[in-house]
């Protein structure tokens, strides 16, 4: 089987065939001058892409990456249906039709932050990218997204994978923590899955957003006196959360205080910010960033395991 990948996501996509141990193909992209996106499956590309069931990795994000994976699974839907005609004439113009196997894997999957329609006439973006995606493979595979429920009733099936044993790995090597933090409702479930895969204490904050760049924490007495404490969420945008949540660990006596997160955007210089507050911040590169430290491969490859399992594709 093959891994194939656009401009956003090569570095990831070549962990994830390691992971599997299958071949990774990069496919052309490139911008016209008035910068719309073009795409190509390379001549050489092609016959591993009909041979056996492909997974494409590619973000959602930023928008111009939603453009890029429509245009790569469009490609990869004529190949596999063996639509080759083109105007030069360049090899076989039709071949036989090769049946379902695209997979996509999304490591980041931008849009994912409106999940519900919070005013009347409001698009819920998760979902209207999702369902439009879904017009184009056979089944999906998406890492940490932050609302899972969202993606529910797609017409393919998806696997929800996560990167949180490679992120409790990564902590426990090199930050050995006492106390995990949730610094909002919304992350309890990732975090406590780390403190327990750690074996430490664990709590959680509750937070109230006020807007973008705002953000305000309820005070909680936390037993965090002389303990290394890292903060565990599912992504870190502009820093504004975990910058609030460790002046409260550090009011509180917290010696060391970590960020470890799945997908770092840092917006607007948040790692020099974040850097003011914690001790240290480690990340997958599911986005490129420079605190890339946590592969995002494994998790990945638990997916896509999972997702051949549903549709009953097995690899060769
Ligand atoms: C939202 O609840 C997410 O899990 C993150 O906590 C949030 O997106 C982080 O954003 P920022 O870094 O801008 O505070």
């Amino acid at each position: 089987m093959v891994v194939v990948s656009g401009s956003n996501s090569g570095p990831l996509a070549s962990q994830l065939a390691e992971s599997l141990g299958w071949e990774h193909h990069v496919l052309e992209t490139r911008r016209f001058p008035d910068t719309e996106g073009y795409t190509r499956i390379p001549s050489e590309t092609i016959e591993a892409v009909r041979n056996e069931p492909v997974v494409l990795v590619s973000n959602t994000f930023p928008d111009s990456g939603i453009v890029e994976t429509l245009l790569m699974l469009e490609s990869l839907n004529d190949v596999r249906k063996g639509e080759l005609h083109n105007l030069r004439e360049i090899g076989p113009q039709t071949l036989p039709d090769v049946g379902k196997g695209i997979i996509l894997a999304i490591p980041y999957f931008g849009y994912s932050r409106q999940d519900k329609r919070f005013k009347p006439g409001e698009a819920i973006s998760a979902r209207a990218i999702a369902h439009l995606l879904a017009t184009k493979c056979d089944g999906m595979v998406v890492l940490d997204i932050h609302a899972p429920e969202v993606l529910q009733d797609l017409p393919v099936p998806i696997s929800f994978t996560s990167a949180m044993p490679e992120l409790s790995e990564r902590l426990q090597g090199t930050v050995a923590p006492d106390f995990i933090l949730s610094p909002d409702k919304g992350a309890i479930d990732r975090a406590s899955q780390v403190a327990s895969l750690i074996g430490c204490e664990f709590s959680y904050l509750e937070k109230t957003r006020i807007d973008a760049h705002t953000i305000v924490h309820k005070a909680k007495n936390l037993d965090v006196a002389g303990k290394k404490v890292a903060i565990v969420d599912d992504m870190i945008a502009t820093g504004g959360t975990i910058c609030r949540a460790a002046e409260a660990l550090r009011n509180q006596g917290a010696t060391q205080v970590h960020a470890a997160c799945s997908h770092g955007l840092f917006t607007g210089g948040a790692i020099a910010r974040l850097l003011r507050y914690v001790d240290g911040v480690h990340a997958t590169g599911s986005l490129s960033n420079a605190v890339d430290s946590i592969p995002g491969g494994p998790a990945l490859s638990r997916g896509v395991h999972e997702i051949l399992d549903k549709l009953d594709l097995k690899p060769q």
